[in-house]
């Protein structure tokens, strides 16, 4: 058993609606789910990615570590959207040296920011599949100022950011460790949240293609407010299913549909930009993840338009779970909002 060790982080998946928190032991049978809760944060607190109020957002922070009982204080957190760029580039086969002087004077083609104002980071995919002297690179750019301040934010908390990951990449994580089978079909990770959607393609636990967009449920509160001109948080009830006057349940699940067919549409671009652009023939397997799982009619949305099958993710499947501290109500409940914080939590302080 190595709890306790140097390397042991937990994972905080800091969206802009729900903040997760997770912690793992890591045991000879294999992990078990030793922490897990999450809370809701005020509308408002963090808007495109950006911290907009630090001292509430650390405060949610430390009554989330309280109310778990969590006294690690080594934390592993993600950005993703729009402060993050990812592009899987093409380049000529080359030593590791002079690859990685070309992708750094390379990178500004790629990158709508100065590159100056970002870090970057790359993986190598392996060869190019249109020919065998070209490798297909995985390029990450985060902006500086962003990493800045969610460093701030996580001392602000009292804690040690250890690890700051992307997203789509802590979600890869997580799935990675599920005990799937057919891992060799071309397969679509999608998270949606309350203000991004992040897209990977994936076969064999490689990347094939991502995508990071603007959708989110956030989109349906915006159309009830809009519509019936009330507050986020008059909206968010009505959503959430309390009676109100104004807005009819009939009219929330219309408004939730229309949404959920605009996500399944973007998805399907991406689906056929990714066929087109490969000698793949389709996308077999869609696994679903993040608050966007809710919404009625989305999966079913995706089964018409994709020939694919559509699953939501259980993240806590490749792990132990005590049932006496995690009911399976709250397992299904939590599953589709907590695979990032597991991807995270699963990290170690030596991992790249
Ligand atoms: N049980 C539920 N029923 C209906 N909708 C839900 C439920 N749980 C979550 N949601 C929706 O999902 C959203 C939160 O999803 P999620 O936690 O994936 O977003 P986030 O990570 O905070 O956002 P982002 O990653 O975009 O910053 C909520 O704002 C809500 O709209
Ligand atoms: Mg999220």
């Amino acid at each position: 058993m190595i709890f306790g060790k140097k390397d042991h982080l937990v994972g905080l998946d800091i969206g802009s609606s729900f903040i997760k928190v997770a912690e793992l032991k890591i045991t000879g049978k294999g992990p078990v789910l030793h922490k897990f809760g999450y809370t809701r944060i005020a509308p408002g607190t963090i808007v495109e990615g950006r911290v907009m109020d630090m001292e509430s957002l650390a405060d949610n922070i430390q009554a989330l570590f309280k109310s778990q009982k969590i006294r690690e204080k080594n934390v592993a957190i993600s950005t993703g959207g729009h402060s993050v760029v990812i592009k899987t580039i093409n380049t000529s086969t080359r030593p590791e040296k002079e690859l990685h002087d070309t992708i750094y004077s390379e990178a500004e083609q790629y990158i709508p920011y100065d590159i100056d104002d970002v870090n970057i980071d790359y993986q190598v995919l392996g060869e190019s599949e249109f020919s065998s002297d070209q490798i297909n690179v995985l390029l990450v750019a985060v902006k500086k100022n962003l990493v800045a301040e969610y460093i701030d934010l996580i001392h602000l908390a009292g804690l040690n950011p250890k690890i700051i990951d992307v997203d789509t990449f802590a979600l890869q994580n997580a799935y990675e460790r599920l005990p799937y089978e057919n891992r060799e079909k071309t397969t679509l990770l999608i998270d949606v949240g309350a203000s991004k959607t992040s897209l990977n393609i994936l076969k064999e636990n490689s990347s094939l293609m991502m995508r990071d967009n603007v959708s989110g449920t956030n989109q349906i509160l915006e159309k009830i407010c809009d519509e019936f001109d009330i507050t986020v948080d008059e909206a968010e009830q009505a959503v959430g299913g309390k009676t109100n006057d104004i807005v009819s349940q009939d009219r929330i699940q219309e408004i939730s549909l229309r949404v959920a067919q605009s996500w399944c549409s973007e998805i399907c671009e991406v689906v056929d930009t990714y066929v087109t652009s490969t000698n793949d023939a389709k996308v077999e397997k869609i696994i679903l993840s993040g608050g966007g799982v809710f919404i009625e009619g989305f999966r079913e949305c995706l089964l018409s338009e994709l020939d694919a099958d559509v699953s939501i993710i259980n993240p806590f499947e490749g792990l132990i779970v005590n049932e006496k501290k995690f009911s399976d109500s709250f397992i299904t409940q939590a599953g589709p909002l907590a695979s990032i914080a597991i991807g995270l939590a699963l990290r170690r302080i030596d991992d790249k």
